[in-house]
């Protein structure tokens, strides 16, 4: 809510993933792995991945211009882009620059926010704030992530999780009751190296030995990150709801990051929910980064499983490391 007293929240949601599937049985064909390591480990069955030469603000502009028309908005009812996303087309422009071009949207206030895997639940909070500070009055949110532009296919300890995909929100004013309710974010940087990219930033700028030792890729430490999603999922819900007056038990839906199906189980588990209150659709993407929300969100309405009114915890960890949580209100 704004110091107006007017709620804030998310107007509507649109997604768009790229044509191409990319199967457990074509990695198969790629590393030294298994559909049934990879289903029974990560629950992940197959992943999209984008054309040569597309880049995130192509399917961040096309996520967005579905939200737009959902809401029955068009571009200029817009004032303020922000772009979660830590594989962007290029370091400069902004992703965010790009999709407002491709938007038509020309001379409103474009930036793009990098928290990874919780970049939307990061940009979320930051266009609530923006619009209850009077800076802007719908700001669209964008999650998009190309994770195939810096996963290894070499690497069978990643490769297998990830995939790309899109998804906007329209955040601005919703009906009393409805909308954001709490936030919270957290981040550690003392666990920076646990979700990295060695090389082609300004510590490291890309040289041929940089390819060679092939630093540009994405490097993780799966078990360290296994733990750590688990116990901050529950924290971030918790601290989320604490600033609601709402319980555990109050939620009618979560929409996790859909990082692996294990994971969300075992969040599942310590929240005490059953998994037909736990949005999930990793099988048929893997992890799409900043997009699995806003991804699983628009799926979730189109299947009439999230309709007016439901009281839903999004909640997200990542690279950083980071974490946090937004609690809706459903419905504008
Ligand atoms: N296929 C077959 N075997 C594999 C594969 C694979 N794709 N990957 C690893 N293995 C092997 C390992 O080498 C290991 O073999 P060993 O016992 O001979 O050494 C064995 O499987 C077990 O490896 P673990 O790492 O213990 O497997 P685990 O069950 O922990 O699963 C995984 C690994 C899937 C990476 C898991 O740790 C995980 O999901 N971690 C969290 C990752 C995550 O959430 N990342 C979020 C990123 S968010 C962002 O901001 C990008």
């Amino acid at each position: 809510m704004s110091d107006s007293g007017q709620s804030i929240g998310i107007i509507s949601v649109g997604a768009a993933v790229p044509e191409r599937v990319l199967t457990n049985a074509d990695l198969e064909r790629m590393v030294e792995t298994s559909d049934e390591w990879i289903r029974t480990r990560t629950g992940v069955r197959e992943r999209r991945i984008k054309a040569e030469g597309e880049a995130s603000s192509d399917y961040g502009a096309l996520a967005a211009q579905k939200a737009l028309a959902k809401a029955g908005l068009e571009a200029k009812d817009i004032d303020l882009i922000i772009c979660a996303t830590f594989s962007p087309d290029e370091y400069c422009p902004s992703t965010a620059c790009r999709i407002q071009h491709k938007l038509g949207a020309d001379g409103i206030g474009a930036f793009d926010l990098n928290a990874a895997c919780t970049g939307f639940v990061y940009a979320l909070t930051v266009a609530k704030h923006m619009i209850a500070g009077g800076i802007a009055k719908r700001v669209l949110v964008v999650g998009v992530d190309m994770c195939s532009s810096i996963v290894d296919y070499q690497d069978r300890g990643t490769c297998v999780l990830f995939g790309d995909a899109a998804g906007a929100a329209v955040v601005g004013p919703v009906s009393k009751g409805r909308g954001i309710l709490g936030e919270f974010l957290g981040a550690d940087g003392s666990a920076g190296d646990w979700i990295w990219i060695p090389a082609g930033g300004s510590r490291k700028p890309a040289s041929a030995q940089t390819v060679a030792n092939r630093e540009h890729y994405l490097k993780m430490n799966g078990n360290e990150v296994f733990r750590f999603a688990v116990r901050v999922l529950g924290e971030s819900v918790d601290r989320a709801l604490a600033k609601t007056g709402y319980t555990i038990e109050d939620l009618d839906l979560i929409a996790p990051h859909q990082a692996n199906i294990r994971i969300i189980e075992a969040a599942a588990r310590r929240f005490g929910l059953p998994m037909e209150r736990v949005l999930c659709n990793i099988e048929r993407y893997g992890n799409t980064s900043a997009a699995t929300i806003p991804l699983v969100l628009a799926e979730a309405e189109e299947e009439g499983k999230l309709v007016e009114d439901h009281l839903v915890a999004l909640v997200a960890f990542g690279g950083g490391m980071t974490w946090g949580s937004v609690i809706v209100r459903w419905g504008k």
